[in-house]
Protein backbone atom coordinates (compact mmCIF):
# COMPACT_ATOMS: atom_id res chain seq x y z
CA UNK A 1 0.00 0.00 0.00
CA UNK A 2 2.82 2.13 0.77
CA UNK A 3 4.46 1.06 -2.19
CA UNK A 4 1.44 2.33 -4.53
CA UNK A 5 1.19 5.63 -2.54
CA UNK A 6 4.48 6.55 -3.24
CA UNK A 7 4.27 5.93 -6.69
CA UNK A 8 0.92 7.80 -6.77
CA UNK A 9 2.56 11.22 -5.16
CA UNK A 10 5.39 10.72 -7.21
CA UNK A 11 3.30 10.59 -10.42
CA UNK A 12 1.57 13.78 -8.74
CA UNK A 13 4.88 16.02 -8.40
CA UNK A 14 5.86 15.19 -11.87
CA UNK A 15 3.49 16.15 -12.93
CA UNK A 16 3.51 19.40 -11.77
CA UNK A 17 6.70 19.69 -13.31
CA UNK A 18 9.30 18.24 -10.83
CA UNK A 19 11.87 15.59 -11.91
CA UNK A 20 12.95 12.46 -10.61
CA UNK A 21 16.92 11.78 -9.84
CA UNK A 22 18.78 8.57 -9.72
CA UNK A 23 21.01 9.56 -6.40
CA UNK A 24 19.22 10.97 -3.73
CA UNK A 25 22.65 13.06 -3.05
CA UNK A 26 21.28 15.30 -6.30
CA UNK A 27 17.66 15.62 -5.00
CA UNK A 28 15.98 19.19 -4.00
CA UNK A 29 13.19 17.68 -2.46
CA UNK A 30 13.44 14.33 -0.41
CA UNK A 31 10.37 12.53 0.98
CA UNK A 32 9.86 9.71 3.23
CA UNK A 33 6.76 7.86 2.91
CA UNK A 34 6.12 6.75 6.38
CA UNK A 35 4.62 3.28 8.12
CA UNK A 36 3.85 3.55 11.84
CA UNK A 37 2.62 -0.06 12.45
CA UNK A 38 5.76 -0.81 14.49
CA UNK A 39 8.32 0.67 16.34
CA UNK A 40 10.98 -0.86 14.30
CA UNK A 41 9.38 1.06 10.92
CA UNK A 42 9.80 4.55 12.95
CA UNK A 43 13.15 4.44 14.20
CA UNK A 44 14.30 3.43 10.94
CA UNK A 45 12.67 6.86 9.18
CA UNK A 46 14.34 8.85 12.23
CA UNK A 47 18.05 6.92 11.23
CA UNK A 48 17.23 7.93 7.60
CA UNK A 49 16.41 12.01 8.79
CA UNK A 50 19.89 11.40 10.24
CA UNK A 51 21.35 10.29 6.94
CA UNK A 52 20.06 12.93 4.71
CA UNK A 53 20.45 15.56 6.90
CA UNK A 54 23.76 15.70 5.77
CA UNK A 55 22.90 16.62 2.25
CA UNK A 56 20.99 19.07 3.55
CA UNK A 57 23.43 20.72 5.28
CA UNK A 58 25.23 21.13 2.11
CA UNK A 59 22.53 22.46 -0.01
CA UNK A 60 20.06 24.28 2.99
CA UNK A 61 17.69 24.64 0.48
CA UNK A 62 16.98 21.26 -0.05
CA UNK A 63 13.65 20.32 1.54
CA UNK A 64 12.78 17.63 3.36
CA UNK A 65 9.26 16.21 3.62
CA UNK A 66 7.81 13.57 5.73
CA UNK A 67 4.12 12.07 4.86
CA UNK A 68 1.64 9.55 6.17
CA UNK A 69 1.11 7.58 9.11
CA UNK A 70 4.56 8.79 11.10
CA UNK A 71 3.76 12.13 10.11
CA UNK A 72 0.16 11.66 10.80
CA UNK A 73 0.72 9.91 14.55
CA UNK A 74 3.34 12.99 15.50
CA UNK A 75 2.76 15.92 13.32
CA UNK A 76 3.98 19.20 15.43
CA UNK A 77 6.01 16.90 17.52
CA UNK A 78 7.72 15.75 14.25
CA UNK A 79 9.47 19.13 13.71
CA UNK A 80 10.39 19.73 17.21
CA UNK A 81 12.14 16.13 17.20
CA UNK A 82 13.84 16.86 13.60
CA UNK A 83 14.01 20.37 13.37
CA UNK A 84 15.65 19.80 9.76
CA UNK A 85 12.53 18.41 8.33
CA UNK A 86 10.34 20.96 6.45
CA UNK A 87 6.71 19.63 5.74
CA UNK A 88 4.86 16.96 7.66
CA UNK A 89 1.53 15.65 5.78
CA UNK A 90 -0.57 13.03 7.29
CA UNK A 91 -2.64 10.35 5.90
CA UNK A 92 -5.14 12.28 3.91
CA UNK A 93 -2.75 15.65 3.65
CA UNK A 94 -0.09 13.80 1.25
CA UNK A 95 -1.27 14.65 -2.55
CA UNK A 96 -1.21 18.50 -1.38
CA UNK A 97 2.51 18.25 -0.69
CA UNK A 98 3.40 20.56 -4.41
CA UNK A 99 0.59 22.60 -3.16
CA UNK A 100 2.82 22.90 0.19
CA UNK A 101 5.87 23.30 -1.19
CA UNK A 102 4.55 26.12 -3.72
CA UNK A 103 2.96 28.43 -0.72
CA UNK A 104 -0.64 27.88 -2.41
CA UNK A 105 -2.86 29.65 0.08
CA UNK A 106 -4.94 27.13 2.52
CA UNK A 107 -1.61 24.66 2.94
CA UNK A 108 1.06 25.08 5.86
CA UNK A 109 4.33 22.39 6.61
CA UNK A 110 2.04 20.93 9.17
CA UNK A 111 -1.22 19.44 7.91
CA UNK A 112 -2.66 16.22 9.60
CA UNK A 113 -6.32 16.82 9.54
CA UNK A 114 -8.54 14.09 8.23
CA UNK A 115 -11.30 14.08 5.53
CA UNK A 116 -9.53 16.74 3.18
CA UNK A 117 -8.66 13.66 0.79
CA UNK A 118 -11.33 13.25 -1.95
CA UNK A 119 -10.08 9.50 -2.45
CA UNK A 120 -11.76 9.10 -6.08
CA UNK A 121 -9.60 11.94 -7.16
CA UNK A 122 -6.19 9.55 -6.14
CA UNK A 123 -5.26 8.05 -9.63
CA UNK A 124 -3.56 4.02 -9.37
CA UNK A 125 -0.38 4.07 -10.45
CA UNK A 126 1.48 1.23 -12.36
CA UNK A 127 4.18 -0.71 -10.05
CA UNK A 128 6.05 -1.69 -13.33
CA UNK A 129 5.35 -1.72 -16.79
CA UNK A 130 3.39 -5.05 -16.97
CA UNK A 131 1.60 -4.85 -12.89
CA UNK A 132 -0.43 -2.15 -11.14
CA UNK A 133 -2.03 -1.57 -7.40
CA UNK A 134 -5.13 -0.61 -6.98
CA UNK A 135 -6.33 0.85 -3.69
CA UNK A 136 -9.83 -0.48 -3.20
CA UNK A 137 -10.24 1.31 0.25
CA UNK A 138 -8.67 3.13 2.84
CA UNK A 139 -8.91 3.30 6.57
CA UNK A 140 -9.94 0.54 9.03
CA UNK A 141 -12.63 0.22 11.86
CA UNK A 142 -11.04 -2.75 13.06
CA UNK A 143 -9.17 -1.28 16.16
CA UNK A 144 -7.43 -4.09 17.04
CA UNK A 145 -5.41 -3.89 20.03
CA UNK A 146 -2.73 -3.36 19.51
CA UNK A 147 -2.53 -1.76 15.86
CA UNK A 148 -2.10 1.73 15.02
CA UNK A 149 -3.35 1.51 11.87
CA UNK A 150 -7.12 2.93 12.84
CA UNK A 151 -5.99 5.96 14.26
CA UNK A 152 -3.17 6.86 11.64
CA UNK A 153 -5.37 6.20 8.10
CA UNK A 154 -8.48 7.05 9.51
CA UNK A 155 -12.23 5.72 9.24
CA UNK A 156 -12.66 2.78 6.35
CA UNK A 157 -13.64 4.41 3.22
CA UNK A 158 -14.46 2.32 -0.07
CA UNK A 159 -13.69 3.47 -3.86
CA UNK A 160 -16.86 3.01 -5.67
CA UNK A 161 -16.84 -0.70 -7.78
CA UNK A 162 -16.80 1.59 -11.16
CA UNK A 163 -14.00 3.40 -10.19
CA UNK A 164 -12.15 0.22 -9.35
CA UNK A 165 -13.45 -1.11 -12.53
CA UNK A 166 -12.21 1.44 -14.49
CA UNK A 167 -8.76 2.29 -12.96
CA UNK A 168 -7.97 -1.78 -13.92
CA UNK A 169 -9.05 -1.59 -17.59
CA UNK A 170 -7.25 1.40 -17.49
CA UNK A 171 -4.09 -0.45 -16.65
CA UNK A 172 -4.86 -3.29 -18.96
CA UNK A 173 -4.71 -0.93 -21.75
CA UNK A 174 -1.24 0.29 -20.88
CA UNK A 175 -0.44 -2.78 -20.83
CA UNK A 176 -0.82 -4.13 -17.37
CA UNK A 177 -1.02 -8.26 -17.20
CA UNK A 178 -1.44 -8.64 -13.28
CA UNK A 179 -3.63 -5.99 -10.77
CA UNK A 180 -3.56 -6.40 -7.02
CA UNK A 181 -6.45 -4.55 -5.19
CA UNK A 182 -4.92 -3.15 -2.02
CA UNK A 183 -7.32 -2.63 1.19
CA UNK A 184 -6.27 -3.10 4.80
CA UNK A 185 -9.52 -5.28 5.42
CA UNK A 186 -10.66 -6.15 1.39
CA UNK A 187 -13.03 -8.47 3.26
CA UNK A 188 -15.16 -5.22 4.73
CA UNK A 189 -15.48 -3.68 1.26
CA UNK A 190 -18.46 -2.51 0.52
CA UNK A 191 -19.97 0.11 -2.01
CA UNK A 192 -23.39 0.11 -2.69
CA UNK A 193 -24.69 -3.52 -2.79
CA UNK A 194 -21.06 -5.14 -4.43
CA UNK A 195 -19.40 -6.43 -2.08
CA UNK A 196 -15.84 -7.54 -2.11
CA UNK A 197 -16.50 -11.34 -3.93
CA UNK A 198 -18.74 -9.41 -6.72
CA UNK A 199 -16.35 -6.99 -6.89
CA UNK A 200 -13.58 -9.41 -7.36
CA UNK A 201 -15.71 -11.07 -9.97
CA UNK A 202 -16.63 -7.62 -11.39
CA UNK A 203 -13.11 -6.70 -12.00
CA UNK A 204 -12.21 -10.14 -13.48
CA UNK A 205 -14.47 -10.01 -15.87
CA UNK A 206 -14.61 -6.60 -17.36
CA UNK A 207 -11.25 -5.16 -17.02
CA UNK A 208 -9.54 -8.00 -19.62
CA UNK A 209 -7.14 -8.14 -16.73
CA UNK A 210 -5.22 -11.13 -16.63
CA UNK A 211 -4.13 -11.69 -13.65
CA UNK A 212 -5.51 -10.34 -10.03
CA UNK A 213 -4.40 -10.46 -6.74
CA UNK A 214 -5.40 -8.97 -3.61
CA UNK A 215 -4.76 -8.18 0.06
CA UNK A 216 -5.26 -8.04 3.22
CA UNK A 217 -8.13 -10.23 4.12
CA UNK A 218 -9.18 -10.58 7.49
CA UNK A 219 -10.23 -14.03 9.08
CA UNK A 220 -13.83 -12.84 10.64
CA UNK A 221 -14.64 -11.38 7.28
CA UNK A 222 -13.13 -13.46 4.65
CA UNK A 223 -16.30 -15.28 3.71
CA UNK A 224 -16.91 -18.61 2.08
CA UNK A 225 -18.45 -17.17 -1.46
CA UNK A 226 -15.19 -15.71 -1.64
CA UNK A 227 -13.67 -18.55 -1.62
CA UNK A 228 -16.11 -20.14 -4.24
CA UNK A 229 -15.12 -17.28 -6.41
CA UNK A 230 -11.69 -17.71 -6.30
CA UNK A 231 -12.48 -21.44 -7.45
CA UNK A 232 -13.96 -20.89 -10.46
CA UNK A 233 -11.95 -18.08 -11.75
CA UNK A 234 -8.90 -19.09 -13.13
CA UNK A 235 -7.66 -15.09 -13.28
CA UNK A 236 -7.64 -14.65 -9.51
CA UNK A 237 -4.98 -16.23 -8.36
CA UNK A 238 -4.55 -18.79 -6.17
CA UNK A 239 -2.30 -16.70 -2.86
CA UNK A 240 -4.75 -15.57 0.10
CA UNK A 241 -2.61 -14.00 2.97
CA UNK A 242 -4.93 -14.48 6.26
CA UNK A 243 -3.11 -13.02 9.79
CA UNK A 244 -3.93 -15.02 12.14
CA UNK A 245 -1.78 -13.17 14.70
CA UNK A 246 -1.47 -15.50 17.65
CA UNK A 247 -2.93 -19.08 18.13
CA UNK A 248 -4.88 -19.02 21.48
CA UNK A 249 -8.51 -17.43 22.40
CA UNK A 250 -7.64 -15.54 25.37
CA UNK A 251 -4.70 -13.85 23.26
CA UNK A 252 -7.33 -13.51 20.59
CA UNK A 253 -9.74 -11.56 22.55
CA UNK A 254 -7.25 -9.63 24.19
CA UNK A 255 -6.37 -8.46 21.16
CA UNK A 256 -9.77 -7.81 19.85
CA UNK A 257 -9.74 -9.81 16.75
CA UNK A 258 -12.94 -11.05 16.80
CA UNK A 259 -12.54 -14.66 16.24
CA UNK A 260 -11.77 -17.80 17.60
CA UNK A 261 -9.18 -20.47 16.76
CA UNK A 262 -11.57 -22.75 15.91
CA UNK A 263 -13.32 -20.12 13.28
CA UNK A 264 -9.66 -19.69 11.62
CA UNK A 265 -9.01 -23.48 11.43
CA UNK A 266 -12.50 -24.09 9.65
CA UNK A 267 -11.55 -21.14 7.02
CA UNK A 268 -8.89 -22.49 6.42
CA UNK A 269 -10.12 -26.12 6.12
CA UNK A 270 -12.65 -24.61 3.23
CA UNK A 271 -9.75 -23.10 1.35
CA UNK A 272 -7.42 -25.89 1.42
CA UNK A 273 -10.50 -28.40 0.16
CA UNK A 274 -11.74 -25.97 -2.55
CA UNK A 275 -8.40 -24.33 -3.93
CA UNK A 276 -6.01 -27.30 -4.01
CA UNK A 277 -3.23 -25.58 -5.15
CA UNK A 278 -3.52 -22.67 -2.77
CA UNK A 279 -0.53 -20.55 -1.42
CA UNK A 280 -1.27 -19.47 2.38
CA UNK A 281 0.73 -16.89 4.06
CA UNK A 282 0.00 -14.87 7.62
CA UNK A 283 0.95 -12.65 10.04
CA UNK A 284 2.00 -13.31 13.89
CA UNK A 285 2.71 -11.25 16.80
CA UNK A 286 4.66 -13.35 19.70
CA UNK A 287 4.84 -11.55 23.25
CA UNK A 288 1.86 -9.80 23.37
CA UNK A 289 0.92 -8.42 26.76
CA UNK A 290 0.44 -11.19 29.09
CA UNK A 291 0.63 -13.93 26.77
CA UNK A 292 1.97 -17.06 28.42
CA UNK A 293 4.44 -20.06 27.64
CA UNK A 294 1.47 -21.83 27.47
CA UNK A 295 -0.34 -19.49 24.56
CA UNK A 296 2.80 -18.91 23.03
CA UNK A 297 2.66 -22.72 22.33
CA UNK A 298 -0.75 -22.90 21.04
CA UNK A 299 0.12 -20.17 18.52
CA UNK A 300 3.37 -22.49 17.33
CA UNK A 301 0.71 -25.54 17.12
CA UNK A 302 -1.51 -23.56 14.54
CA UNK A 303 1.52 -22.34 12.33
CA UNK A 304 2.41 -26.17 12.42
CA UNK A 305 -1.31 -27.01 11.87
CA UNK A 306 -2.01 -24.86 8.97
CA UNK A 307 1.74 -25.40 7.09
CA UNK A 308 1.65 -21.70 5.69
CA UNK A 309 4.12 -21.00 3.06
CA UNK A 310 5.44 -18.37 4.38
CA UNK A 311 4.65 -15.74 7.58
CA UNK A 312 5.64 -12.33 8.47
CA UNK A 313 6.53 -12.61 12.64
CA UNK A 314 7.09 -10.12 14.60
CA UNK A 315 7.42 -9.04 18.47
CA UNK A 316 4.85 -7.49 20.11
CA UNK A 317 5.75 -3.90 20.16
CA UNK A 318 4.41 -0.94 22.06
CA UNK A 319 2.27 2.24 19.91
CA UNK A 320 1.59 4.70 21.85
CA UNK A 321 -2.37 5.52 21.65
CA UNK A 322 -4.01 2.12 21.00
CA UNK A 323 -5.71 0.31 23.70
CA UNK A 324 -2.98 -2.28 24.07
CA UNK A 325 -0.50 0.29 25.30
CA UNK A 326 -2.48 0.75 28.57
CA UNK A 327 -1.80 -2.77 29.27
CA UNK A 328 1.58 -3.83 31.29
CA UNK A 329 4.31 -4.94 28.44
CA UNK A 330 4.95 -7.66 30.42
CA UNK A 331 6.86 -10.12 28.58
CA UNK A 332 10.51 -9.59 28.98
CA UNK A 333 12.40 -8.58 25.61
CA UNK A 334 14.33 -11.86 26.12
CA UNK A 335 11.49 -13.76 26.36
CA UNK A 336 9.99 -12.30 23.30
CA UNK A 337 12.94 -12.82 21.23
CA UNK A 338 13.37 -16.05 22.20
CA UNK A 339 9.64 -16.71 21.03
CA UNK A 340 10.41 -15.06 17.90
CA UNK A 341 13.34 -17.21 16.71
CA UNK A 342 12.06 -20.68 17.60
CA UNK A 343 8.92 -19.39 15.85
CA UNK A 344 10.66 -18.25 12.57
CA UNK A 345 12.94 -21.52 12.89
CA UNK A 346 9.59 -23.85 13.15
CA UNK A 347 8.21 -21.82 9.89
CA UNK A 348 11.47 -21.87 7.86
CA UNK A 349 11.14 -25.53 7.80
CA UNK A 350 7.79 -25.16 6.73
CA UNK A 351 8.18 -23.01 4.20
CA UNK A 352 10.68 -25.58 2.79
CA UNK A 353 7.95 -28.57 2.89
CA UNK A 354 5.26 -26.67 1.46
CA UNK A 355 8.01 -25.46 -1.53
CA UNK A 356 8.87 -29.30 -1.86
CA UNK A 357 5.59 -29.34 -2.66
CA UNK A 358 5.99 -27.88 -5.48
CA UNK A 359 8.57 -29.98 -7.62
CA UNK A 360 7.58 -31.11 -10.77
CA UNK A 361 4.54 -28.94 -10.90
CA UNK A 362 4.17 -26.66 -13.75
CA UNK A 363 3.50 -23.32 -12.47
CA UNK A 364 2.53 -20.37 -15.18
CA UNK A 365 4.65 -17.07 -14.09
CA UNK A 366 5.40 -13.88 -14.49
CA UNK A 367 8.49 -12.77 -15.48
CA UNK A 368 9.98 -10.07 -13.59
CA UNK A 369 13.82 -9.64 -14.61
CA UNK A 370 16.80 -11.33 -13.97
CA UNK A 371 17.88 -12.41 -10.55
CA UNK A 372 19.53 -10.29 -8.44
CA UNK A 373 22.29 -12.61 -7.39
CA UNK A 374 23.15 -14.52 -10.91
CA UNK A 375 22.41 -12.85 -13.85
CA UNK A 376 22.12 -15.94 -15.83
CA UNK A 377 19.02 -16.72 -14.61
CA UNK A 378 15.41 -14.83 -15.11
CA UNK A 379 12.85 -13.89 -12.21
CA UNK A 380 9.40 -14.86 -12.12
CA UNK A 381 6.28 -14.84 -9.85
CA UNK A 382 4.20 -17.96 -9.67
CA UNK A 383 0.63 -17.87 -9.77
CA UNK A 384 0.88 -18.35 -5.96
CA UNK A 385 3.31 -15.41 -5.96
CA UNK A 386 6.31 -17.04 -4.97
CA UNK A 387 9.55 -16.13 -6.70
CA UNK A 388 11.26 -18.46 -9.28
CA UNK A 389 14.22 -18.50 -10.79
CA UNK A 390 14.96 -20.55 -14.40
CA UNK A 391 18.14 -19.82 -17.07
CA UNK A 392 16.97 -17.89 -19.65
CA UNK A 393 17.69 -14.52 -21.18
CA UNK A 394 16.10 -11.64 -23.03
CA UNK A 395 12.45 -13.03 -22.57
CA UNK A 396 10.22 -10.15 -22.29
CA UNK A 397 9.15 -8.68 -18.63
CA UNK A 398 5.71 -9.21 -17.87
CA UNK A 399 5.54 -12.17 -20.32
CA UNK A 400 3.39 -15.25 -18.24
CA UNK A 401 5.62 -18.59 -18.86
CA UNK A 402 5.37 -22.08 -17.65
CA UNK A 403 7.88 -23.11 -15.82
CA UNK A 404 8.21 -26.64 -14.05
CA UNK A 405 9.75 -26.56 -10.43
CA UNK A 406 12.98 -28.74 -10.56
CA UNK A 407 14.12 -27.84 -6.87
CA UNK A 408 13.11 -25.57 -4.09
CA UNK A 409 14.70 -23.87 -0.91
CA UNK A 410 12.49 -22.36 1.87
CA UNK A 411 12.57 -19.20 0.12
CA UNK A 412 12.83 -19.48 -3.64
CA UNK A 413 12.08 -22.53 -6.55
CA UNK A 414 13.86 -22.79 -9.25
CA UNK A 415 13.44 -24.40 -12.40
CA UNK A 416 13.18 -24.84 -16.11
CA UNK A 417 10.76 -23.22 -18.99
CA UNK A 418 8.31 -25.56 -20.46
CA UNK A 419 9.04 -25.44 -23.87
CA UNK A 420 6.11 -26.02 -26.19
CA UNK A 421 6.32 -29.34 -27.95
N1 LIG B 1 3.52 -4.96 17.40
C1 LIG B 1 3.96 -5.97 16.60
N2 LIG B 1 3.39 -6.26 15.42
C2 LIG B 1 2.36 -5.50 15.01
N3 LIG B 1 1.60 -5.57 13.90
C3 LIG B 1 0.68 -4.58 13.95
N4 LIG B 1 0.82 -3.87 15.09
C4 LIG B 1 1.86 -4.44 15.78
C5 LIG B 1 2.48 -4.17 17.03
N5 LIG B 1 2.07 -3.20 17.82
C6 LIG B 1 1.76 -6.58 12.84
C7 LIG B 1 0.50 -7.42 12.69
C8 LIG B 1 -0.06 -6.92 11.37
C9 LIG B 1 1.18 -6.55 10.62
C10 LIG B 1 0.99 -5.62 9.48
O1 LIG B 1 1.99 -5.93 11.61
O2 LIG B 1 0.88 -8.78 12.58
O3 LIG B 1 -0.83 -7.88 10.69
FE1 LIG C 1 -4.70 -3.04 12.24
FE2 LIG C 1 -6.56 -4.85 12.85
FE3 LIG C 1 -7.10 -2.92 11.06
FE4 LIG C 1 -5.38 -4.89 10.41
S1 LIG C 1 -7.58 -5.15 10.86
S2 LIG C 1 -5.09 -2.67 10.05
S3 LIG C 1 -4.38 -5.29 12.38
S4 LIG C 1 -6.70 -2.64 13.24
Amino acid sequence: MNLADSSTLASSLITRGYRRVADEKDADLIVLNTCSVREKAESRVFGRLGEIYKYKREKPYMKIAVVRCMAQRLADELIKKVPHVDYVLGTDRLFELPDAIEGIEGTSSVMTAFGHENIDMIEPVKESPYSGFVTISRGCDNFCTYCIVPYVRGKERSHSDDYIVDAVKKMVDEGVVEATLLGQNVNSYKFGDTDFPKLLSRVSKESGIKRLRYMTSHPKDLSKRLVDVMAEDPTIMPHIHLPVQAGSNRVLQKMGRIYTVEHYLKIIEYIKKNLPYVVLTTDIIVGYPTETEEEYEATLKVVSEVQYDSAFMFRYSVRPGTEAAKFIDDVPEEDKIRRLNKLIKMQQKISYDQNQREVNQVRFSLIEGYSKRNPEKMRARTDGNKTVLFEAQGLDEGSIVPVKILAADAFTLHGEIVKPN
